[in-house]
């Protein structure tokens, strides 16, 4: 087996892949625009940023195999990188919004994207997860996290009734590192979801216990919700977009086939409650 090239190590999912494929003693080459982070041992260190061809080209060197973390309609940006090099494998990370009916026109960037990395002679895999969460660094549950240590009670846009499935990162890390060279996973466009699925109400009020409230939810009419994000702008938790889709339902239509030891299994009281933990020591 090959050198597994990981773009967009030095991120949550990133370097939790890193990890992974380290523990598992894979050569590793974890590809970065911040080098300066701590990385396992025997790991090669590499700089690149996808807004400068000329450093992805040596960021793949020797690499059979690419796992490319950051959205797709920025790494679509590494295909020629990757063909000079000879990477014939390649994990990209898309989103699941894209399978769920009202996702919105910004979405046809990503299908186009997906499209490309489909026909690029690559061996493909896709995964579309939903909402990634458990990181300080991923913005959405955290946002959401800093929001229930700050107001007394948590509310919902509209009742909160829409499904849900949240994936903890270190749980879709994984999934990435197993799909690098499963045969099942090959050619394959996989839906990936936490252990539970919940209503948008129950998240929130995870959120509010994991923040050390009483875990109350209170619906707030999602016109009003609106009215408050126009006033506060970039500094709301949510955007126009998320306000909008609020009452649509995000888990999976259907369980991916995941061998064992590969499916996810962080539950969101312990996910949300590790995320506490991290974002009390990054204050
Ligand atoms: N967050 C979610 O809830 C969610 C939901 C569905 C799908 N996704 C998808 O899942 C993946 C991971 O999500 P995320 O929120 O962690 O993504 P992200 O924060 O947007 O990006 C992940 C990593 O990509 C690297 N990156 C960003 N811009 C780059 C550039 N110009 N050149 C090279 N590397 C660059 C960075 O790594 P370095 O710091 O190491 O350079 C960054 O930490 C993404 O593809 C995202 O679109 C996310």
């Amino acid at each position: 087996m090959g050198m597994i090239a990981v773009l967009g190590a030095a991120g949550a999912v990133g370097h939790a892949i890193v990890r992974r494929l380290a523990e598992e003693g894979r050569s590793v080459a974890a590809v970065t625009r911040r080098p300066q982070r701590t990385f396992p041992e025997g790991v090669e260190v590499r700089t690149a940023d996808l807004f400068d061809p000329s450093s992805l080209a040596a960021a793949f060197m020797g690499a059979s195999s690419a796992i490319l973390v950051p959205g797709i309609t920025l790494s679509q940006a590494a295909l020629p990188a990757l063909h000079d090099n000879g990477v014939s494998r390649l994990v990209v990370f898309s989103s699941h919004n894209l399978s769920i009916a009202g996702a919105g026109a910004s979405y046809k960037a990503v299908a186009d994207a997906e499209a490309r990395m489909m026909a690029s002679g690559l061996a493909w895999t896709v995964l579309r997860p939903t909402l990634i969460y458990g990181h300080p660094e991923l913005g959405a549950g955290a946002a959401l996290l800093r929001m229930a240590q700050r107001l007394p009670v948590m509310t919902t846009p509209g009742l909160g009734l829409a499904w849900q499935q949240p994936i903890f990162y270190e749980d879709l890390a994984r999934i990435a590192a197993w799909a690098v060279d499963a045969e099942d996973a090959l050619g394959r466009v996989i839906a990936v979801g936490g252990p539970e699925v919940l209503r948008l109400r129950s998240f929130y009020a995870a959120a509010s216990r994991a923040a050390g409230g009483t875990g109350f939810v209170l619906p707030v009419p999602r016109i009003l919700i609106r009215l408050a994000a126009r006033a506060i702008g970039a500094r709301f938790p949510l955007t126009l977009e998320q306000i909008a889709r609020a009452p649509v339902n995000k888990h999976l239509d259907a369980t991916p086939f995941l061998p064992d030891g590969v499916r996810p299994r962080i539950g969101v009281e312990e996910g949300l409650s590790r995320l506490a933990a991290g974002l009390a020591a990054h204050a």
